[in-house]
């Protein structure tokens, strides 16, 4: 067998699906699954389903794996994030020679990523943090591919990794070096914030228009919504969901109301928290799931309250709809701009306008309106800022404010609509309530304050 200029250690759903799509590109590819426990039959399985595929060659031996590659080896983790890929790496790297590559397109933690990227470098081994977004159907046929790394690694797996990325609709690939050390993985972790807020905003549409509506009229009212401005991916699969039945039943009503989440949105708040920058929107997104798990408590505490069960709950469709475009313009405002504070902070110097386009198609959130925003970030670096995009929330504040009230008065849950109109009318008051925070905290911990009379750079206590 010749040799492969690709390898992929992992043939989960993500891996096996790009795997086949880095074969059906025509690349000489190696595969490699541990064989043990139940994942013994992993290899042989994959080629009996894909013998059609005549240029994969498959191992359940790591060093026979990597002879079968040509030098310098591209390999592929595609495993469980964690310590795992550092117990993977331990085994791997005695293997490899100098100037090989490790990607880990897992959804690794950035700053694992970074002092992996810092431990390889000393054996002069490239090591690529990347985050790949698309979920099975965009491994298989295009996912979005964000390395980080450094620049002479990206040009070693570029040929390949742009020939497996989804394609903008200028037909480039949806794959850029997005920054050095653990930027890919960065940005792929704000990508997942941006997606749990997408989706909680979803979720409360759902519970605003499901009295009012039946399930197949809300379906076709987010398909006419996916026809316009609102167009995304997530908006689409929605639609699609509130269609689906098992027997005579919708399946949506067959689903328990707890979310489950594997990390992705939480670190995304964390990582705001730690750069001082409020992402509200995905952290009350992340919270909106947690609170969704208390399922036992939250029928207990049902039970002692009163809820206003009239049916008669009515909704301004046209509100609604410029209530939710709203909130979506804030939830990626609030990610794009810690992304950039990423930037500033960690010396990245990252291009939100490509990081945008990279995000036009293939990953999760692709939208219409990411399309949009690859224009804006060409001549403003915060969204909320743009003339546009002002004025689209200037004209729908009343929108928000009217679907807000509705939801408090039928006890209807809408953390995200409240986040993004509270966010908005905090960034765009001049005066705020902070000063009697500074008060109270000179008060009893002799913190002082900064005065609106004096030059504020100055800071004042006083004797309370
Ligand atoms: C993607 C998705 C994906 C996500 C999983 C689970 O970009 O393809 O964001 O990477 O991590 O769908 O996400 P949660 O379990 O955290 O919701």
């Amino acid at each position: 067998m010749k040799q492969s200029n690709f390898g992929v250690i992992g043939l989960g759903v993500m891996g096996s699906n790009l795997s086949l799509n880095i074969a059906e590109k025509g690349h000489q590819l190696s595969v490699y699954n541990r064989s043990e426990g139940n994942e013994i039959n992993i290899i042989r399985d994959f080629l009996n389903d894909h013998s059609d595929f005549r240029n994969i060659a498959g191992f359940t031996d790591l060093s026979t794996f990597v002879n079968s590659l040509k030098t310098p080896r591209k390999i592929l983790l595609m495993i469980k994030a964690g310590s795992v890929i550092d117990s993977v790496l331990e085994q791997l790297t005695p293997l490899l020679s100098e100037n090989d590559v490790v990607i880990d397109g897992g959804n690794s933690h950035y700053l694992d990523s970074k002092r992996r990227f810092e431990t390889l470098q000393k054996s002069k081994i490239h090591f690529v943090g990347t985050g790949i977004s698309g979920g099975e159907s965009g491994a298989r046929k295009g996912p979005s591919i964000m390395p980080g790394g450094n620049l002479e690694s990206y040009q070693l797996i570029a040929p390949i990794l742009e020939s497996i990325a989804a394609k903008d609709k200028n037909g480039n690939p949806c794959c850029t070096f997005i920054g050095k050390d653990g930027a890919g993985h960065f940005i792929k972790m704000v990508h997942n914030g941006i997606e749990y807020a997408e989706m909680q905003l979803l979720a409360e549409c759902y519970a605003l228009l499901k009295s009012p509506l039946s399930y197949s009229e809300i379906s076709n009212l987010f398909s006419e919504w996916n026809k316009g401005e609102l167009s995304s991916y997530l908006l689409e699969i929605t639609a699609n969901i509130f269609n689906k039945k098992e027997d005579e039943t919708y399946l949506l009503d067959l689903i328990l109301d707890k979310a489950g989440n594997k990390g992705t949105g939480s670190w995304s708040s964390k990582a705001a928290l730690d750069l001082g920058f409020p992402v509200t929107m995905m952290s009350d997104a992340v919270f909106a799931r947690y609170i969704s798990a208390f399922k036992t408590q939250r029928i207990a505490l049902s039970r002692k309250v009163k809820t206003s069960d009239s049916n008669t709950h009515k909704i301004n469709i046209e509100q609604l709809k410029n209530a939710y475009q709203f909130a979506r313009i804030i939830n990626h405002h609030q990610g794009f701009a810690l992304i950039q504070q990423a930037s500033e902070t960690y010396d990245w110097q990252l291009n939100l306008s490509e990081i945008a386009r990279i995000w036009t198609n293939g990953c999760i959130i692709r939208s219409h309106l990411m399309e949009r925003f690859v224009e804006y970030f060409k001549t403003e670096k915060e969204l909320i800022h743009h003339n546009k995009v002002v004025q689209t929330l200037n004209n729908s504040e009343i929108d928000i404010q009217n679907i807000l009230t509705n939801g408090i008065q039928n006890r209807i849950p809408t953390p995200t609509l409240s986040s993004a109109f509270q966010y908005w009318i905090s960034m765009s008051s001049e005066h705020l309530s902070a000063n009697l925070i500074q008060a109270q905290r000179d008060y009893f911990g002799s913190h002082t304050y900064q005065r609106i009379d004096k030059n504020w750079d100055k800071n004042f206590h006083t004797n309370w």
